[in-house]
């Protein structure tokens, strides 16, 4: 399918200059020259030259059930004429009261009560709100400190970066650092050697515990965690980590709020990834991204009824819960969120992803024999592969971190786009996609990564 719009691919990519990107490395402000997405279509996207591309990150680990499905489409569209908006201060839409009912149907344990916001970074603020506001009302004004792993992603607002990454305190953002405390990542491939998967999962829940008992249990608010740490590098935390980590949660009256922007609404198989893929009921669940399969931005936080317990309806006390957005709720958004629900349920989406979630990770897990592929990780539908060409001293860990650009590059001249993030490729395709259209990508990343062996081969940058 070639584009039938007309674009000037080089007056829009000048424009596009004018725009300050998320993430962007200052030295390429004005100066990049980024391929110009302007089509969708199931698992493909297509450029303003016409070329295709196999969407392997699919958008942002969120166009869950695929570009351009119609009904959504007309969902949205039947919305908007209806109602384009209305928001649910003072009063109800249809379409956001019929979404949180379908999302507590859903949702694991009794998190039936749901605050809609509009992505994923203001779900999770919400949720470290809540937290603290929870706190206050239950008089455990002392009980506000958090604790987040090592290299998470849970946004872009002050308080949710704070929870991010490892080096808050050296952020050019000045971000929090005084209640927020941080666990090593839990990721196995990174483990001692000689070590078992087994012991380093007792050794990080060991660690989790001991960090509780030094701040004190009175004082441990929240446990911040995604099932599966996506912008982290698909980190998949060693069997048993969630349940140990939910139940000394629980032992030491320590919230466990369970970032699930990534792992909800299907790319491990499940609508919910904490009880359907690990078994447990978190206290609160942030969602977003494929909750519309990024139709349209909307996200929320899902609550447990045990928390509001005592302090609403005839037991309330006088004050409120003073926080909230213009679009929470945004109908045309929420309208959106059904649809794609309705689909999934309809299509047998999760159960696909059941089917093709292995085939994805073992036709990946291939790869291992390419030089300069160190790890190649997943779960369900999100992975990535790990490059480094050698040593890790500083010369190439230098050239390490641009790998992943490298390969991105070289796979789009293939027809497939990967997420570079430094020396990873990360992936999250949409979750329709087939065994074939699987061992095209696969197919496709071999030859990018062959094409960078040789490049960095005769730049003289890799020997082996
Ligand atoms: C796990 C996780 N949490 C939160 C966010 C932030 O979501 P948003 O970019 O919609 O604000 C992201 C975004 O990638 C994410 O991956």
């Amino acid at each position: 399918m070639a584009t039938n719009l007309d674009f000037d691919t080089v007056d829009l990519q000048h424009k596009d200059r004018r725009i300050l990107h998320p993430w962007e490395g200052l030295e390429e402000i004005g100066r990049e020259q980024r391929t110009v997405i302007v089509k969708g279509e199931g698992v493909y996207v297509y450029d303003t030259e016409g070329n295709r591309y196999i969407d392997a990150p699919g958008g942002m680990w969120c166009v869950n059930i695929g570009h351009g499905r119609r009904e959504i489409v007309e969902a949205m569209s039947q919305q908007a004429m209806d109602l384009s908006f209305y928001g649910i201060w003072n009063l109800a839409n249809a379409p956001s009261a019929m979404l949180a009912a379908k999302l507590a149907e859903l949702s694991p344990g009794d998190l039936n009560h749901v605050f809609f916001t509009t992505g994923g970074s203001t779900a999770n603020e919400s949720a470290l709100r809540f937290v603290m506001f929870y706190n206050n009302l239950r008089g455990r004004p002392e009980k506000k400190h958090i604790i987040a792993l090592e290299n998470a992603y849970h946004g872009s607002t002050h308080l949710t970066s704070s929870c991010s990454g490892k080096d808050v305190a050296t952020s050019p953002f000045d971000l929090e650092t005084r209640f927020i405390h941080f666990l090593s990542s839990p990721n196995p491939s990174k483990r001692p050697s000689g070590m078992s998967v087994e012991a380093f999962c007792d050794a990080r829940v060991e660690e989790f515990e001991q960090k509780i008992l030094e701040i004190g249990p009175e004082r441990v608010a929240a446990f911040i965690a995604e099932p599966v740490m996506g912008a982290g590098g698909v980190i998949v935390p060693p069997e048993g980590f969630q349940r140990r980590t939910h139940a000394l949660c629980r032992k030491y009256d320590v919230l466990y709020i369970a970032d699930e922007v990534v792992t909800a609404f299907g790319r491990l198989g499940h609508f919910f990834a904490t009880e359907g893929e690990f078994g447990i009921v978190p206290d609160i669940i942030s969602v977003a991204k494929g909750i519309t399969s990024a139709y349209v931005p909307l996200g929320a936080m899902l609550v447990s009824d045990r928390l509001l317990e005592g302090f609403v309806g005839e037991d309330a006390k006088a004050t409120g819960f003073y926080h909230g957005f213009t679009y929470s709720g945004h109908p045309v958004a929420c309208a959106a969120a059904l649809k794609n629900i309705e689909l999934m349920e309809q299509e047998g989406i999760l159960e696909h992803v059941r089917e093709v979630g292995p085939y994805f990770q073992e036709r990946l897990r291939e790869l291992k024999d390419l030089p300069i592929i160190s790890d190649v990780r997943g779960t369900g539908l999100m992975a990535c592969i790990e490059c480094s060409i050698g040593t890790g001293d500083e010369d190439t860990l230098e050239t390490d971190a641009m790998i992943g650009k490298r390969v991105d590059r070289h796979c789009q001249d293939l027809g497939l786009i990967v997420r570079p993030l430094f020396n990873l490729c990360v992936m999250s395709p949409p979750l329709v996609i087939t065994k074939s259209q699987i061992d095209d990508l696969v197919g496709m990343l071999r030859q990018g990564v062959e094409r960078t062996i040789e490049e960095l081969r005769q730049e003289g940058l890799f020997e082996g």
